[in-house]
C-alpha cells in the first residue's frame, strides 16, 4: 500500500499539531502528499486550507490571519475558513468574485489539538476512554515528523512478540521472549484487543515510580485500534495505576507522518512529574523508531502476494491489512503498491533443496 494514494484514508480526521502551536500564527503541513495550511479563527477554532492561493498560487502559510481570515502574502487576497475568498484590496467596489476560492478542510479541535479531515469523513474523531474523568491528568508527550508509514507504527503498536527484543533495556525481558496470548474483537471502527504481559524495571529506579510497582509486574491492557492510523493503548498495573497512551500517525507522504502521542494518567503530579512520564515513554518510542524507520514503508496488505511472513502474534497486522482491504473495496479502490524493480527478490518462498 502507498499511504498517500489511498484516497478513502482521506476521509478520517486525523492529529497534526497540539492547538497551541498556532498562537503564533499560521502553519503550514503536509498530508498525503497535499500541502495544507492551519490557523485560527476569529472565534479561537483551528481552520484549514489548501496551502495554495488560487490567485498566483503562493502559500498562504507565509501570510498573516486578518479577522480570523487568512491572507495572502503575495496579493493580499483574504479567504475564510470555508474557503471562500471575503476580500480582495485590488478593488474596494466590488464584492471577490465567486471563483476566488481555495479548497477547505474540515478542521476541529479536540484533546488540545487540530484534527484535519481532507474528504468527507467517514467516521468522527476518535472517543478514547478516560477522557474527561476527574480522577484523570492528560499529558502532551510527542508531536514529530517519523520517517516511517503510518501502518507500521500501527501494527507495532499492538506487536507483543517485538517488547522482549526491541525494548530489553526499558521493560522488556529478553529472557522471555514468547508473547502472551491475546483476544481481538473487531468493531465498526477497527478492533480491540486485550492481554495480560508480563513486564520489568530496567530502564532506572524512577521507572519504579513510572510504570512498574516492582522489579517485575503485569500489565492489563485493552489496546484499541481506531482505523486506519489511532490507537489507545489502555495498561492498568496491579497498583491501580493507570498508563493510557493515545497515539497517532498522520501520512505526510508515502514513507513518513507526523507521530502525535499524548497520555492518560491517574495519578498527579506529586505522585509523579508529568517530565519523568514523558522521559520513559521517550525512550521506549526511540526505541521502536530506530526499527521502525529501518523497515520499508509500502506494506503490502495482500497476503496473498507473500513479500512478508507472518508468525501467530502477527495477528493484530494481520487483521489491520483485511480490514482495510476491505475498506478499499467498499469504496471501490484497488491496493496501489509501490513498482518493485525485481519483484523476486521480495517473495518470500523457500527454496526447496533437491
Ligand atoms: Fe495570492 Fe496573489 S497569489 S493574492
Ligand atoms: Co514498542
Amino acid at each position: 500500500m502507498l499511504q498517500a494514494e489511498q484516497s478513502v484514508l482521506r476521509k478520517y480526521y486525523y492529529p497534526v499539531m497540539p492547538v497551541t502551536d498556532l498562537n503564533e500564527g499560521p502553519k503550514p503541513i503536509t498530508m498525503f502528499g497535499e500541502p495544507v495550511v492551519v490557523w485560527l479563527d476569529e472565534q479561537g477554532k483551528p481552520a484549514a486550507a489548501i496551502d495554495r492561493c488560487c490567485h498566483r498560487t503562493a502559500k498562504l502559510s507565509l501570510g498573516a490571519t486578518r479577522n480570523g481570515c487568512i491572507v495572502c502574502p503575495y496579493h493580499g487576497w483574504t479567504f475564510n475558513r470555508d474557503g471562500k475568498c471575503t476580500f480582495f484590496p485590488q478593488s474596494e467596489l466590488e464584492d471577490p468574485p465567486k471563483v476566488y476560492k481555495i479548497k477547505a478542510y474540515r478542521c476541529e479541535e479536540k484533546y488540545g489539538y487540530v484534527w484535519i479531515a481532507l474528504d468527507e469523513p467517514l467516521a468522527g474523531i476518535p472517543d478514547f476512554s478516560r477522557y474527561g474523568d476527574p480522577e484523570i491528568r492528560q499529558i502532551h508527550q510527542f508531536h514529530e515528523t517519523i520517517r516511517c508509514s503510518a501502518l507500521r507504527l500501527m501494527e507495532n503498536s499492538f506487536d507483543t512478540a517485538h517488547i522482549a527484543f526491541v525494548h530489553h533495556n526499558t521493560f522488556g525481558n529478553n529472557q522471555d521472549p514468547v508473547p502472551p496470548e491475546f483476544r481481538i474483537v473487531p468493531n465498526e471502527l477497527g478492533f480491540e484487543m486485550f492481554y495480560e504481559v508480563r513486564v520489568t524495571n530496567k530502564l532506572n529506579k524512577d521507572v519504579k515510580a513510572i510504570n512498574v510497582d516492582s522489579d517485575e509486574t503485569v500489565r492489563s491492557v485493552r489496546a484499541a485500534w481506531f482505523m486506519p492510523f489511532v490507537r489507545q493503548l489502555d495498561m492498568t498495573y496491579p497498583t491501580g495505576l493507570v498508563h493510557s497512551i493515545v497515539t497517532c500517525a498522520t501520512p505526510i507522504d508515502n514513507e513518513s507522518c507526523i507521530l502525535i502521542q499524548f497520555v492518560f494518567r491517574n495519578d498527579t503530579e506529586a505522585d509523579v512529574p508529568a517530565a519523568t512520564i514523558i522521559a520513559f515513554d521517550r525512550a521506549v518510542v526511540d526505541e521502536d523508531m530506530l526499527i521502525l524507520e529501518s523497515t520499508e514503508a509500502n506494506i503490502p496488505l495482500d497476503l496473498k502476494l507473500r513479500l512478508e511472513t507472518h508468525m501467530h502474534a502477527d495477528k493484530p497486522g494481520i487483521v489491520m491489512r483485511e480490514m482495510l482491504l476491505k475498506l478499499f473495496d467498499e469504496h471501490g479502490e484497488k491496493e496501489v503498491l509501490p513498482r518493485l524493480r525485481t519483484p523476486q527478490l521480495y517473495k518470500t518462498e523457500v527454496l526447496e533443496r533437491a
